[in-house]
């Protein structure tokens, strides 16, 4: 394929020597754009470059974090922004990203930092007026507008900033990637230029990257191995309600979630994320489960809506989850279906997390079966009872890990029935909780039934 030109997805970064009107990777439509080849330059025999050093001679210290005092954002980032670190940030279009950006650009700067904001799709009077709006006036901001990698690196040298802020890294040209247009290959280079600048001048990079239709951020995999850490911000666009995940971070846990509330004056920390989650629930309505899910090492409540129906499509139902994972829902209903003789094969199944919130722990099972079950029987669950436990394949009920944590969260939170798995009865005898130990599914029906 040297020296001709080619056909490369923007989506998932496919290469291929002609064109398709899908790509055959990710199935994304018109998709491919043609690229040609970089002109590879000559690298020299030796960077120059450190020799090996004991790892028992390295000074741990080494790694030092900043507290920004925003409390869900340096909770997402495990504890303060690592300095020298390069992180990325994805989010829908007006999600709020640069309005986060701003607002940390703004208490770095009042810690004295030297911030570098670059953007590539605002004027300096947009970014202006939206710092008027969030009442930002710090004379170490600096901003740049609409410019080129060369422009950036030139400005990181004359200035010297403490941080820098991309936004977007889509709208970064390069003339050594000019041929490449907006190709993922030109993506990748330019962040490897960036990364590179952040490594040499020691300063902290953000970069704000587009996310495509899918979710996920434009650009390959490897635009996400090559950052320190990839936070996504989230939010159902009809509340004010945004999530900061962090889905990579060298520095600290996964799935760790910052919850953050959009105002007029800007982006709030919001104090007490489970009492938001579960504030509009419908507790009496057949159909809801509250689970204590585990984020990072904080726990939230959280609600679990199912809705069960007769399917028109005979023999072919629909099963739809949003925020879980579609095969552990089959997997589920199967063993519903073996396990207590309920027909779910001839119903369409709707499982749905809300407030955009994603559960990946299999502790959530025996919550996912509760509002199945609740659905389709039309029982109305305890308004007041947590379910917790993991479902195996025989339909037994396996124990979970942070019993202790989830627990105290739902107690804080005024719930006083707890269904958990029989192998962890060890709990202490709290008066006020009924708490029943359940052995297996039919344990659990018997026991909705009542
Ligand atoms: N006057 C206002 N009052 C309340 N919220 C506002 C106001 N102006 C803007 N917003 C909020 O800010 C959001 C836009 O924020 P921002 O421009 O930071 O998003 P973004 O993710 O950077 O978008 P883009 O992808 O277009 O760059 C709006 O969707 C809205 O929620
Ligand atoms: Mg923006």
């Amino acid at each position: 394929m040297k020296n001709s030109s080619f056909f490369e997805c923007i989506e998932c970064g496919f290469q291929g020597p002609k064109y398709y009107g899908r790509c055959p990777q990710c199935q994304a439509w018109n998709s491919l754009v043609e690229s040609a080849p970089m002109e590879e330059e000559e690298s020299p025999e030796s960077l120059g470059s450190q020799s090996p050093q004991k790892i028992n001679a390295i000074d741990p210290q080494e790694i030092q974090r900043l507290l920004t005092g925003m409390d869900e954002f340096d909770r997402v980032l495990g504890g303060g922004i690592v300095t020298h670190s390069v992180i990325l940030i994805g989010g829908e279009p007006g999600v709020g990203k640069s309005t986060l950006l701003l607002e940390v650009a703004a208490v770095l700067s009042e810690k004295g930092k030297k911030v570098l904001y670059y953007s590539g799709e605002e004027s300096a009077v947009q970014i202006k007026l939206r710092a008027e709006r969030l009442s930002i006036h710090s004379d170490n901001i600096f901003l740049f507008t609409i410019g080129t990698l060369e422009d950036l690196q030139r400005h990181v040298k004359e200035l010297k900033p403490d941080f820098l802020i991309v936004d977007s890294i889509q709208t970064i040209t390069s003339r050594k990637t000019q041929s490449l247009g907006g190709s993922v290959s030109s993506l990748r280079l330019i962040t490897a230029a960036i990364i590179e600048l952040a490594k040499k001048n020691g300063i902290t990079v953000f970069i704000i990257g587009h996310i495509t239709k899918e979710g996920q951020l434009a650009g390959p995999k490897t635009l996400e191995h090559m950052v320190d850490a990839v936070l996504y911000f989230q939010g159902e666009m009809q509340t004010d309600i945004r999530l900061l995940r962090a889905e990579k971070n060298r520095f600290g846990p996964m799935n760790e979630i910052g919850i953050f509330q959009m105002t007029e004056k800007g982006l709030t920390s919001v104090n007490d994320p489970s009492q938001v989650l579960i504030q509009n629930r419908q507790s009496r309505l057949p159909g809801t489960a509250i689970f204590p899910a585990m984020n990072g090492l904080r726990p939230l409540l959280i609600e679990i809506q199912a809705l069960v129906s007769e399917s028109p499509f005979a023999g072919n139902p629909r099963r739809i989850a949003i925020g879980f994972d579609n095969y552990r829902l089959s997997m589920l209903l199967s063993i519903i279906e073996k396990k207590l003789k309920l027909p779910f094969y001839k119903s369409d199944v709707f499982l749905n997390v809300t407030g955009g919130m994603i559960i990946r722990e299999p502790a959530a099972d025996l919550a996912v079966c509760s509002a199945l079950i609740s659905s389709y029987k039309n029982i109305s669950a305890d308004p007041n009872a947590v379910v917790m436990g993991e479902v195996g394949l025989t339909g037994e009920i396996r124990p979970i890990s942070f019993l202790e944590t989830r627990l105290k969260e739902a107690i804080r939170q005024g719930f006083s029935t707890f269904c958990l798995p029989a192998a962890q009865n060890q709990m202490t005898n709290n008066n006020d909780l009924s708490v029943f130990f359940i052995e297996n599914l039919l344990d659990f029906f018997q026991h909705m039934k009542k």
